[in-house]
């Protein structure tokens, strides 16, 4: 059974219905976090909620509940649902109000939602040939920075992705690369890992975090730094990072091979990394 957690209560996630009234559903008014679960650890918890803490914040929401009762509710809705690598998708909106009106209500009543889905384990075909991607223009809002529900821009993108046969969507904006339409990004290039620096243009990834630090313990020369957009066609290297697809290799972008058109060596590094990594929050290490 697939359980979810809905207002203060576990309920089938086909009986979890809310309001159409509900904010979310009538303006994409709530914010939201994906957060992976390896051997029933939650990854990077406090990484997440600090940035569904800034979400919440950047849309004038008051947190519902403390770190801790988040813990508790989300260790608990594992718990009455099974085990095995998962991620679990957290929203909350403003809720609903009386009526559509683009201003907040007075006192909102946010409505807190949680469920657990399957994650896929990255397959071994990823190794041999990596991903496809297409760069765009950025059409999306001025505070990428904010998980929003709002997601239209980047639905439009990846769709466009996966309409040319494509894994993510790379966007540019003002004539820099920020990051993929669901992903951030990584590139290689004289030997260096580069990243575009946090802003408002792009999601501060936990992936992406973690990418960095586990750099910086092994040795791997790592910069956070703008990209032009024409370093994507002279990439070394090229990748994308999220909590659900890890660290993917873009070995073709816009048709053209990058690099070498395979996975590269400081991909293979770093994807046996992360392994590692995750390897050691299962045992609890
Ligand atoms: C626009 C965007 N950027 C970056 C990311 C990667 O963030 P994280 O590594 O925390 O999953 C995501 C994740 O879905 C995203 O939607």
């Amino acid at each position: 059974m697939n359980t979810a957690y809905l207002n203060g209560r576990l309920v089938p996630l086909e009986e979890a219905t809310v309001s159409v009234m509900d904010r979310g559903f009538l303006f994409g008014d709530g914010v939201y976090e994906v957060i992976p679960v390896y051997g029933a650890r939650l990854f990077r918890l406090d990484g997440h909620l600090a940035r569904f803490e800034r979400s919440l914040a950047g849309i004038r929401l008051t947190n519902p509940h403390s770190r801790a009762q988040w813990r508790t509710i989300l260790e608990r809705l594992l718990e009455v649902n099974g085990d095995g690598d998962r991620y679990v998708y957290l929203q909350v909106t403003r809720g609903p109000a009386p009526k559509r009106d683009h201003a907040f209500p007075g006192a909102p009543t946010p409505t807190v939602f949680a469920s657990v889905s399957p994650i896929t384990p990255p397959s071994p075909a990823l190794a041999e040939h990596g991903v496809a991607a297409i760069t765009r223009e950025d059409i999306r809002w001025k505070r990428c920075d904010i998980k929003a529900i709002t997601l239209l821009g980047n639905l439009l993108l990846r769709q466009e992705a996966v309409e040319a046969g494509c894994a993510e969507a790379i966007l540019i904006r003002d004539g820099e690369a920020m990051e993929g339409a669901a992903s951030n990004l990584f590139l290689v290039r004289a030997g260096t890992l580069l990243t575009p620096p946090k802003g408002p243009f792009l999601l501060p990834g936990i992936t992406r975090d973690l990418v960095l630090e586990l750099a910086r313990d092994n040795g791997i020369e790592a910069r956070e730094t703008p990209i032009p957009a024409q370093w994507l066609h002279d990439a070394e290297e090229l990748w994308v990072t999220s909590s659900t697809r890890e660290i993917l290799p873009v070995t073709r972008l816009d048709g053209e091979a990058v690099g070498a058109g395979r996975p590269g060596p400081l991909w293979t590094r770093m994807h046996a990394l992360f392994q590692g990594y995750k390897a050691r929050l299962r045992t609890g290490g």
